[in-house]
């Protein structure tokens, strides 16, 4: 379906009205300073900063280092299988009052295994909320377990190893956290063994990184959608190959601009990548640290970058398409999506 154009005067509520999927977002990056607070009294955890106000005075990032400082610091609060399961269910009512209909939730289980908490715990508490996730909140959601790319490709190997006995918890293999110096190929083994398990695979790849890192993701890690990826600009034979290939990009705006990857979100590619035939997919990232849930990501960037009711409905079509649902349950959410803009199209005339 290509809808009618919708008038830009509805487009602020038609696009957080829109059903949508998030394909992007750590779920340790929703952890709200609250949250963080409640959790490390209740577990005697004692925190480098004296006030909610005063770590949230802290969320100014120099670039993706600084950030990933602050958000391991916040993860020393989760020590039980019930704090986890907390941490997804709180933003997964967040989620669902922006209209996401389904979630693919990034975590790492490294992050936890150093603090001394088991992989079992972790996986067992954000796998209770997901599948509650139907019932409680109206929306689906699944798990994807990111390698951490600061550590070795061993380390990788054995964390896999560590999950195998709760391998249907988790659809999909990612990677994550220090990008620059640890491109995709250092992972390609790993990779191959994960995909040899029926693994669904992405991975971040130029979000700082140049775009040699996504040709790497896709030639040796074969991964499926790329996390990021806004860098593929630099680079027309790869803007070729990702738009000919249908490959998915995970675009976070509001990370990109508070990491410094964009100097606003008016210098945006999102918007020139869209027209440029590239599947792209608006997301949230780490939506505690930077600003704001998947909404304020749409309604932001659609503000800064001029975009019209053609890019939100791609936009919310693509982030169904390539997710790791089954075909029958996207096929329902997208025609949901379909009965929300002819309800526009009728407002409209
Ligand atoms: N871990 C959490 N957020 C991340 C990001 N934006 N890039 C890499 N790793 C991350
Ligand atoms: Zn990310």
């Amino acid at each position: 379906m290509h809808p009618p154009p919708i008038p830009a005067a509805l487009l602020p509520e038609l696009v957080r009205a829109m059903p949508k999927a998030e394909l992007h977002m750590h779920i340790e990056g929703s952890l709200e300073p609250e949250l963080i607070f409640d959790l490390a009294q209740r577990n005697g955890v004692a925190l480098s900063y004296p006030t909610v106000e005063a770590l949230r005075r802290a969320y100014v990032f120099d670039d993706l280092q600084s950030f990933l400082d602050i958000y391991h610091e916040g993860t020393r609060v989760l020590k039980t299988e019930q704090d986890f399961y907390e941490m997804a269910c709180a933003y997964l009512a967040r989620a669902r009052a922006d209209n996401v209909l389904h979630a693919e939730l990034f975590f790492d289980t490294q992050t936890h295994t150093v603090h001394g908490q088991s992989a079992q715990i972790v996986i067992n508490g954000l796998h209770r909320a997901c599948e509650e996730a139907p019932q409680r909140f109206g929306m689906t959601a699944s798990l994807i377990l990111c390698f951490l790319r600061n550590l070795s490709e061993e380390a990788a190997f054995e964390c896999l190893e560590e999950v195998l006995p709760l391998r249907d918890k988790i659809v999909g293999i990612g990677l994550a956290s220090s990008e620059v110096g640890n491109p995709p190929e250092k992972f390609a083994k790993v990779f191959a063994r994960a995909r040899s398990l029926g693994f669904r695979l992405v991975a971040h790849a130029g979000e700082e990184a140049p775009a040699s890192y996504i040709w790497s993701a896709l030639d040796a890690l074969r991964v499926e959608r790329i996390d990021h990826g806004v860098q593929a600009f630099q680079d027309g034979a790869l803007m070729q190959r990702l738009a000919r290939e249908r490959i998915a990009l995970t675009v976070c705006p509001l990370s990109n601009v508070k990491l410094r990857v964009f100097p606003a979100l008016e210098q945006h590619n999102l918007g020139a990548m869209l027209d440029a035939g590239i599947v792209a997919t608006i997301n949230s990232d780490d939506p505690a640290y930077f600003g704001g849930y998947i909404n304020e990501n749409f309604t932001q960037t659609f503000a800064a970058l001029g975009l019209h009711s053609g890019h939100a409905y791609q936009l919310a079509r693509n982030s169904f398409e390539h997710s790791f649902l089954e075909p029958g349950v996207k096929r329902q959410y997208l025609e949901r999506l379909d009965a929300l803009f002819d309800e526009f199209s009728q407002r409209a005339v």
